[in-house]
Order: structure tokens, then sequence, then C-alpha cells
């Protein structure tokens, strides 16, 4: 391998991509593959966490690889790949549950979360979904790990727990850094704007999917929820300012422009023509990625070469972490 730094990240299959992902993870990515050796995986093994309908997870596994194409990841300049075609994954996560406590699972705000909102599936995997995630990231010795912000609590257990191996065992694992996108990490719902935009809510309003036709786009964000103060500002923390915060906050990562710079032009200004504006700068930005997000999900064989590919190199770089790993806890090899 090169010298170059290793980046690894991964995304759940387990529904749409919203415009939320894209500003906040993929699009950053695109930036970073000259300068690093990137590794993307879709996250099939997290997925089955939570229930799902089996075509769903493998129509979605495609489709969430077709779109990092699509959004502009060069399949021949990263490894891009499906989670569960590289066993070494679930093979390294149950060796570090046996280096990771119960106790520090149960303060993970997300395990809170999903296991508040699937009171009747509090399965095991939800439990220990930050150990595979640690494993996922370690097998690969990556250097940084961009996420979005609610995952940085899963990064730090990642940390504790490789720090906690090699000073068992010396220096395994590379201790990962998670790497926060600058701007548009946090693109909230568009209905409830407290609140992360999520594929997965229950209403369909609350987010952009990168799926959605362009007219339900400019719909989404004319119907967004804002204040009734009708100023145009951004107010950082203030609860009531939430709505336009995130509209300014999307169109800044959609433009490429400041937050401070919109928020000259609008100046005396109503809601309805900031809106309008949004709607039309987001559609620009979605529109191109979707065509040729259409052209690459037709083409089937070409996307399952890629990732047998991609799987190929994700097993033999894991392979020598993963024997490694074996070695130094006693299994004969
Ligand atoms: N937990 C991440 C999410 O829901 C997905 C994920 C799984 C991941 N394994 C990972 C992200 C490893 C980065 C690195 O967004």
């Amino acid at each position: 391998m090169d010298d170059k730094k290793i980046i690894f990240s991964g995304v759940q299959p387990s529904g749409n991509l919203t415009l939320g992902n894209y500003l906040g993870a993929i699009k950053n990515w695109v930036s970073l593959q000259n300068d690093y050796r990137c590794i993307y995986a879709m996250m099939d093994l997290h997925t089955i966490t939570v229930r799902q309908t089996p075509a769903d997870v493998r129509r979605r596994t495609l489709e969430v690889l077709a779109l990092y194409i699509a959004c502009g990841i060069d399949p021949e300049e990263n490894i891009l790949f499906i989670q569960s075609h590289n066993s070494a994954h679930a093979e390294l996560a149950w060796v570090l549950n046996c280096y990771t406590y119960m106790g520090e699972l149960q303060r993970m705000t997300q395990f809170k979360d999903k296991s508040s909102r699937h009171a009747e599936n509090i399965n095991a995997g939800l439990f220990t979904y930050p150990v595979l995630m640690a494993a996922d990231i370690l097998l690969y010795q990556a250097d940084y790990v961009p996420v979005g912000k609610d995952q940085m609590q899963h990064i730090e257990i990642c940390r504790d727990i490789a720090q906690r191996f090699n000073a068992v065992y010396g220096d395994v694992f590379t201790v990962p850094e998670g790497l926060l996108p600058k701007v548009g990490a946090n693109v909230m719902s568009l209905q409830e704007p407290t609140k992360k935009m999520s594929k997965s809510d229950p209403n369909p309003k609350a987010y952009i999917s990168m799926m959605d036709d362009m007219n339900v786009i400019a719909k989404k964000i004319k119907s967004s929820v804002t204040d009734s103060e009708g100023v145009i500002e951004y107010r950082e923390g203030d609860e009531t300012k939430a709505g336009i915060n995130n509209l300014l906050t999307i169109m800044s990562a959609v433009t490429k422009r400041s937050i401070d710079d919109i928020v000259k032009d609008y100046a005396g200004k109503g809601y309805g023509d900031f809106k309008n504006d949004v709607a039309e700068a987001v559609v620009e930005c979605i529109r191109p990625i979707r065509e040729e997000y259409d052209r690459i999900i037709a083409d089937k064989q070409y996307l399952m070469d890629i990732c047998s590919k991609g799987a190929e190199s994700a097993r033999r770089i894991s392979q020598r972490t993963l024997k490694k790993v074996y070695k130094k806890v006693g299994f004969v090899l």
C-alpha cells in the first residue's frame, strides 16, 4: 500500500438516502478521494439490528452503491463494497465484544434512542452495534472516519476499544479519529427542525430523499416548518429559529456560499421568496446526480462487478488485521 492515510466510512442501506446524508457525508467524501486511500461500505450487517423487509435491504444496498458513484465517488480510485461480503467484520466484532463493557454500551445515545423507538425488539445486535462499527473501522487500520455528529460517540467508543486492546497486546490497531464535515454536518428535519433529518422518519415531508422527484423536493422545502417572526437570520441555539437556521445551512451547503452572504441577500425579504430560492438551489444540486444515478442503477452487472472487486480488496486488507488479532489473543493459526 502507498503511504496515503486511510479513510473508512459506511452507510446503512436502511432507507432512502437523504439530502442530509449527501451534504453531511457523501459530498465531503468526494473531495477526500485524491488525498486519502478511501474505503466505503454499505453496512448491511448493521441494518438488520432493526427489522427490515429483505427485498428492500437488497434493493437499497445497490441503490446506495449507485448513488455513491453518482455523487462522484470513483470506484476505480476508492474501495466500495458491501459489508456482508467480507466476513472479517463479523469475526473481529466477536473478538472486540470480549473487550467491550456492558456499561459502556449502555451509555450509547443511539442505543437508548433506538431501543425506545423499537421497544418490541431490543435485540443483542442493537446493543453491540457500536462494537461491530469499531470492527469495521479497525480492520482497515483507518486513520480517519468521516461521520455525522450523531456518530461521534461511536467513534469515541471505537477509540476506547482500540486503545484498550493495544494496551494489552501492543500496537495492533491504529486509533482512528472522527472527521466532522465543516458545513452541512447537521441537516435537520424539515418538519421538526430541532431533530436531525432522518431517512427513517415516519413523515416523508420531514426529509428530502435523493430519490424524490424534483417537484416533490421543491414542495417539501416550501412546506417546511419555520417561525412567525419573518426575519431571515441565523441564530445558533435559538430553537424558534431552528427551521430558518436549517434552511440557511442547506442553502449554504448547496450553493457553497457563506451563511452571512446569504442572510444579506434576504434582508427585508419574506420566507416565501427565500423558500422558493432554497427549493430551486436544492433541485439544481440534486438533478445532475439523479440523472447519473438513473444511468448507473440500470446497469446491475456494472454494480455487481464493482462490489465484488471492492470486497476482494477489502478482504485482503482486513485479513492482515484479523490474523494479527487472532495471533495476539492466542488462537492457533
Ligand atoms: N453507524 C453508522 C450510521 O448509522 C454507519 C456505520 C456503520 C459506520 N459502520 C461504520 C460509519 C463505520 C462509519 C464507520 O451512520
